[in-house]
């Protein structure tokens, strides 16, 4: 292609993918299948490779992440970024309400907000491109994090409409509780430490080093205010609430007045209607949020409010008390992970808490432990926040008895009686006795047989830990010799049941490599990371092989990850198990799927030069499976000339002549 016509192809795929972005990211209204966007981004990404130079900074490609960030650079904010003042009664927003009538003429309208809990960002744009992404810090100067910021679908890269030329837009980056929630259960497929709550990790995401974690994450932004010097104050109409749903025409996910995230009133009643109405139904929101803000509307009026050092006199923040209980704490019990990962967990005296009866609290790890001083039959506070289990927050040591004893860390495995270990740097402590521990035993043959590797149907948790505790399976190969007498016999297990586990195991056999990878339980090979597995080597043989050189190379697979797979593959008894896998017939090779179609139908192809992902054969199979037909040279009848590198000059000059179409390989697979 011309480098004319690639500056308009990248143009037009560039739109189209921020049409889509767009869609199906601010307006959750999808047009396209993911399939058919992920044909557009890999085009648009190979005009890009091939045209550097036509290649924007903010093209629809950087959202895939993949720059390294050494160091954040420090910008100086252009606005200081400062922050509201707190109340936490409702006497103390009426007297604010009442400050502000006292000083202002009125009638004045109130702008409520939610107070959304994650990170402060600052976004500058200039004629409409994203430029500058910086982070709070310490209100006068943040870090730079573009290039983590461009790969949040929601935020515009291109803005569209009458935006102003210079200007920035503030905001909240979260971590919607959908995508948290699915965040963790990887953490916990992959055997790593779990996030504590969304807004610390939101927080921890965004200074992450590599932007392509962060694109995987599914961070989201809501916008709540816009600065510049020479903002067109018409165009905005003077006022905030007015001016934040307009950012919505220029691209922005803005509040939806509609679902009363954003509510306009000129009355103290509707304030209260508005903290009322979310510290009520606050649950039922996709994203957590720790309070309601209030904001006067006119700019003029702001301005004649000012501020105080710290924070504007036309804001206030209203913080939801979060429901904390006192309960008593009975016990401490370990539980031990597929991985050998120790987790604490305290034994409560039930307690109400948010609806639900509450018995049970998170204690993370040691330091936890230690940092809130806990002694057994404490009365301590427990608060519920983003997630599933309840929290310990802090003990109230005026009622700790005389003589309690102090809640002292295990040294040794709660089940086999090992001693633990802890690695430096991390906060779990760890059993290593991996082959014989129970619970890693049971842990690793569950995740096996779980939904998204072999999801083997009819066996639970529980029959796996009856069937380890009879010594019938050790490991997820043992599984495969079990007979049907042997399934029967286990308590409460009727003929039928027996039965369907056989059926499951003998279906198991047709799952793909990659989730039979992913069954193998190696330590960071989550999902993901077992399908880039599998499409780069192909086979369990060529994987097995594979260097700590060839690993790196592979997308998304770090030094960490690559370590963990060599030494999973040096283990002898790894590859025992795996020998007898394969004998029980699972697969551990990809299979191919066969394309075939006729969308081809009468097209003359002349395929030429060397592929990267095919062989010249394969692909004219390709071609002839897809109703078209493979000519050997180059004339008026040729449709298109497949080229791959080294294609012959010759034929290169004769399609140019003829006006020939030449495509790539990824063009091709595009067009089937
Ligand atoms: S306005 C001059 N509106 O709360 C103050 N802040 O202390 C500008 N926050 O970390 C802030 N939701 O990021 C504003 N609807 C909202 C907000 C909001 C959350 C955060 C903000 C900052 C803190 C303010």
């Amino acid at each position: 292609m011309e480098k004319v016509q690639a500056k308009l192809e990248i143009e037009r795929l560039s739109n189209e993918l921020n049409v889509h972005n767009h869609a199906y990211y601010v307006e959750n209204d999808s047009k396209i299948s993911d399939f058919d966007f992920d044909q557009l981004l890999l085009k648009l990404q190979k005009l890009e490779e091939q045209f550097p130079e036509l290649a924007d900074e903010n093209s629809p490609t950087k959202r895939v992440g993949g720059d390294i960030t050494k160091k954040f650079k420090t910008i100086i904010h252009r606005f200081p970024m400062l922050s509201l003042s707190n109340s936490y009664s409702k006497e103390e927003i009426i007297e604010w309400e009442n400050r502000i009538k006292k000083s202002i003429e009125t009638p004045i309208e109130y702008v409520c907000e939610l107070k959304y809990d994650g990170v402060a960002i600052g976004i500058s744009y200039k004629n409409g491109k994203l430029d500058k992404a910086v982070t709070r810090g310490d209100g006068t100067q943040g870090e730079d994090v573009t290039t983590n910021v461009k790969t949040i679908k929601s935020i515009p890269l291109q803005l569209k409409g009458d935006f102003p030329f210079d200007f920035e837009i503030r905001g909240e980056i979260f971590f919607p509780l959908e995508s948290f929630k699915k965040a963790n259960e990887e953490r916990k497929l992959n055997g790593e430490q779990e996030f504590a709550n969304p807004r610390n990790s939101a927080s921890g995401t965004l200074k992450s080093q590599d932007s392509k974690v962060v694109a995987t994450r599914g961070l989201d932004c809501f916008l709540y205010g816009i600065y510049g010097e020479d903002l067109d104050r018409k165009n905005l109409t003077f006022a905030h609430y007015e001016a934040v749903l307009k950012a919505k025409d220029w691209g922005f996910k803005t509040p939806n007045p509609k679902l009363n995230y954003i509510h306009k009133t000129s009355t103290i009643e509707g304030i209260m209607d508005f903290i009322n109405y979310w510290d009520e139904k606050r649950a039922t929101l996709p994203f957590e949020i720790d309070g309601v803000v209030l904001k006067v509307n006119s700019y003029d009026m702001q301005q004649e409010l000012g501020f105080t050092a710290k924070s504007p006199r036309w804001a206030i923040a209203y913080k939801f008390k979060t429901e904390r209980v006192e309960t008593i704490l009975e016990s401490v019990v370990y539980q031990v992970g597929r991985t050998g990962a120790i987790t604490p967990v305290a034994n409560l005296k039930s307690v109400s808490l948010g609806g639900t009866t509450v018995k049970r609290a998170s204690l993370h790890n040691a330091d936890q432990i230690e940092k809130l001083n806990l002694h057994y039959f404490d009365t301590v506070y427990v608060e519920k926040g983003g997630e599933i289990i309840p929290k310990i927050v802090g003990v109230n040591e005026n009622l700790r008895k005389i003589n309690a004893e102090k809640v002292k860390y295990i040294l040794t495995c709660p089940i086999c009686n090992s001693d633990l270990t802890r690695k430096e740097g991390e906060s779990n402590h760890f059993c290593p006795n991996e082959k014989f521990c129970k619970p890693q035993i049971s842990g690793r043959i569950e995740h096996f047989i779980s939904r998204k590797a072999l999801n083997i149907d009819g066996i639970g948790a529980e029959t796996i830990d009856l069937m380890v505790s009879k010594s019938l399976i050790k490991d997820p190969a043992d599984l495969y010799d079990l007979t049907f007498d042997q399934i029967v016999n286990l308590e409460r297990m009727a003929d039928k049941s027996a039965n369907n586990i056989l059926i499951g195991l003998r279906e198991s056999t047709k799952i793909p490599f990659e989730r039979v990878l992913f069954g193998m339980g190696i330590r960071f090979v989550g999902e993901t990371v077992a399908k880039q597995l599998a499409k780069a080597f192909k086979s369990i043989e060529k994987l097995t092989a594979a260097s700590y050189a060839d690993l790196i190379l592979i997308d998304e697979i770090g030094e960490k990850i690559a370590i963990s797979v060599i030494n999973f593959f040096l283990d002898s008894e790894n590859k025992k198990i795996i020998e007898r896998l394969k004998k029980a017939g699972l697969q551990f090779e990809i299979i191919e799927k066969e394309i075939s179609s006729n969308v081809l139908d009468g097209k003359n192809f002349v395929v030429s030069g060397v592929f990267t992902k095919f062989t010249r054969d394969e692909i004219k199979k390709m071609i002839e499976d897809n109703g078209g037909k493979n000519v050997s040279s180059i004339s008026a009848k040729t449709d298109y000339v497949l080229a791959g590198e080294n294609m012959g000059p010759a034929k290169l000059v004769k399609a140019t002549k003829l006006s020939i179409p030449i495509i790539s390989e990824v063009d091709f697979l595009s067009m089937i």
